[in-house]
């Protein structure tokens, strides 16, 4: 998105670079601000962790901490304070990842090719969470420059309008509920979603998505993000339906040395995730034994 700023002169040499973000794509940016020489304004999700919040203060970004998630018409959302303090202040840029084309088009040059090569073109399936919906319509839009056949799918979390749309074309008859999976999942339609792209959209529960991040951690010795952690809950679903030679890819965004206070915290999953019934029977298996390989 930078490079197509500066490429097209919306950025001039020592301006604002400002943005959006629940943490990752601020890290990101924050990250070649320093390299370039700009300011950094981060306008941080109510639902982006302290985690994130640090790297980016550790980076020298500003950080604004936003209170409501309402989207783009919401007056305290990240978003909408974002794109007010650009239009206010002189050489500032809002990078405004959830409709800038140039998201998309970055996954369509980079991202893609890359998974392409470096599957020697034997990929079948696709799998990565939808959040602005960049990284799935991209990469999509490679593979399937490709291969027709190849199967996308863009993970969801439930609560989040991204699956009604796909399914309906519509967000109207959609009621939301709060989700907890960070980075993925929206309340509004984002303009870097490309649903033509996608084949299927595979919603999973915030608990599935944990489950699937303890197994993954308990097999691996390496502990996935949070919504690294619901796209493994969506392969688990559609395990079935896989054949013998298919070639899947999944996409982890990040990982979970940025969630110590969320999904790695028992005490966080208690009170926001499992209900009272739930709990004891994940708590028992993930915490009380090292050793579970379930
Ligand atoms: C943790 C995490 N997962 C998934 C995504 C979704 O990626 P996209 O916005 O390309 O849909 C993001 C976006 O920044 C993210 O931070």
């Amino acid at each position: 998105m930078i490079h197509f700023a500066e490429k097209s002169g919306q950025i001039k040499p020592g301006g604002i670079i400002v943005e959006a973000s629940s943490g990752n794509t601020a890290i990101g940016l924050a990250m070649l601000c320093r390299l370039k020489g700009y300011q950094c304004r981060i306008y941080l999700s109510k639902s982006g962790g302290e985690e994130k919040e640090s790297v980016l203060k550790t980076l020298g970004a500003e950080v604004i901490r936003c209170k409501t998630s309402g989207g783009p018409d919401d007056p305290q959302s990240s978003q909408y304070m974002a794109a007010k303090f650009a239009q206010e202040t002189s050489n500032a840029f809002y990078c405004n990842q959830y409709f800038n084309e140039a998201n998309k088009q970055a996954h369509f040059e980079t991202t893609g090719p890359e998974i392409w090569k470096q599957t020697n073109g034997k990929i079948t399936h696709f799998l990565a969470g939808a959040g602005t919906g960049g990284t799935v319509s991209g990469v999509g839009k490679f593979l399937k420059s490709q291969n027709k056949k190849i199967q996308i799918s863009a993970v969801d979390p439930e609560g989040s309008v991204l699956t009604h749309y796909f399914k309906h074309g519509t967000t109207e008859g959609f009621t939301g509920q709060p989700y907890y999976i960070e980075g993925i999942g929206r309340n509004f339609i984002p303009g870097a979603l490309d649903n033509k792209q996608i084949d299927q959209f595979l919603q999973v529960s915030g608990q599935k998505s944990a489950e699937a991040a303890f197994k993954f951690r308990n097999h691996t010795g390496t502990a996935p993000g949070f919504s690294s952690g619901a796209v493994l809950a969506a392969l688990h679903d559609i395990r079935h339906s896989l054949k013998k030679n298919d070639h899947v890819v999944v996409f982890f965004a990040d990982k979970g040395d940025r969630y110590t206070g969320k999904l790695y915290n028992p005490e966080w999953l208690e009170t926001y995730l499992f209900s009272a019934k739930d709990w004891p029977s994940f708590f028992n298996r993930y915490y009380n034994s090292a050793v579970t390989h379930a």
